[in-house]
C-alpha cells in the first residue's frame, strides 16, 4: 500500500438549483448560513481538514451550479473525484426526482473504475423547514438500490446532521482513494 502524510481527497456536490449545496458547504467549513439565495456560476471549492479514524485528511469541496447542468464543467472537472454528494431539497419533492440523473451524469463524466462501486451520500436539505422528508422511504429505497449510498437528512440554517454527513462523505472518500 502506497503510504503519505496526509490524504488529500475530491469531494463534489450536485443536485438542482436551490437545494442549498452551497449553504450546506459554508455551514460544514465555516459554520455559516445565509438566509439570501445567490446562485452559484462555475464551480468553486473550500477545503476542511477532517479526521477519520485516526487519520488527518483534507477535504477539497467542489461546489457546482445546479442552473448549469453541468454543461460547461467537463469531464477532467470530474476526474478523480473521491465521492460525491447528491443534494435535494425535501420541501420540494421534485428535486428528489432527479437525483438519478445527477447520479449518471457524474458517472458518465467522471467514469470511475467500478460504478456500482462509486461512493455517493445523499442529502435531503431544508429539515428545518419540514421535519421529515415525504420522500424519505423513496429516497431511502432508491439509496439501497444503487450500492455504496448513504443518506442524511440535514439542515444547511441550524447545522443539524451536517457533520455526520460530511464525516461520512469524508470517509467513503479516504476508502475509495
Ligand atoms: P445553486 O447555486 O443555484 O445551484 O443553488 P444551491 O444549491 O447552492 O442553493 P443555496 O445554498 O444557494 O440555497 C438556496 C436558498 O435556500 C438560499 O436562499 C438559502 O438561504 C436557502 N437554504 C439553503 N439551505 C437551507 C436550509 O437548510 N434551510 C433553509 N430554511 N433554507 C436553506
Ligand atoms: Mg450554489
Amino acid at each position: 500500500m502506497e503510504t503519505r502524510k496526509r490524504a488529500f481527497l475530491k469531494v463534489i456536490i450536485l443536485g438542482d438549483s436551490g437545494v442549498g449545496k452551497t449553504s450546506l458547504m459554508n455551514q460544514y467549513v465555516n459554520r455559516r448560513f445565509s438566509n439570501e439565495y445567490k446562485a452559484t456560476i462555475g464551480a468553486d471549492f473550500l477545503t476542511r481538514d477532517v479526521t477519520v479514524d485516526n487519520k488527518l485528511v483534507t477535504l477539497q469541496i467542489w461546489d457546482t451550479a445546479g442552473q448549469e447542468r453541468f454543461a460547461s464543467l467537463g469531464v477532467a472537472f470530474y476526474r478523480g473525484a473521491d465521492c460525491c454528494v447528491l443534494v435535494y431539497d425535501v420541501t420540494a419533492p421534485n428535486t428528489m426526482d432527479s437525483l438519478d440523473a445527477w447520479r449518471n451524469e457524474f458517472l458518465e463524466q467522471a467514469d470511475p473504475l467500478h460504478h456500482d462501486e462509486f461512493p455517493f451520500v445523499v442529502i435531503g436539505n431544508k429539515t428545518d423547514i419540514q421535519a421529515k422528508s415525504e420522500k424519505n422511504s423513496v429516497t431511502q429505497s432508491w439509496c439501497s438500490g444503487k450500492g455504496n449510498v448513504s443518506y442524511f437528512e440535514t439542515s444547511a440554517k441550524n447545522g443539524s446532521r451536517v457533520e455526520e454527513a460530511f464525516q461520512t462523505v469524508a470517509q467513503k472518500a479516504l476508502e475509495q482513494d
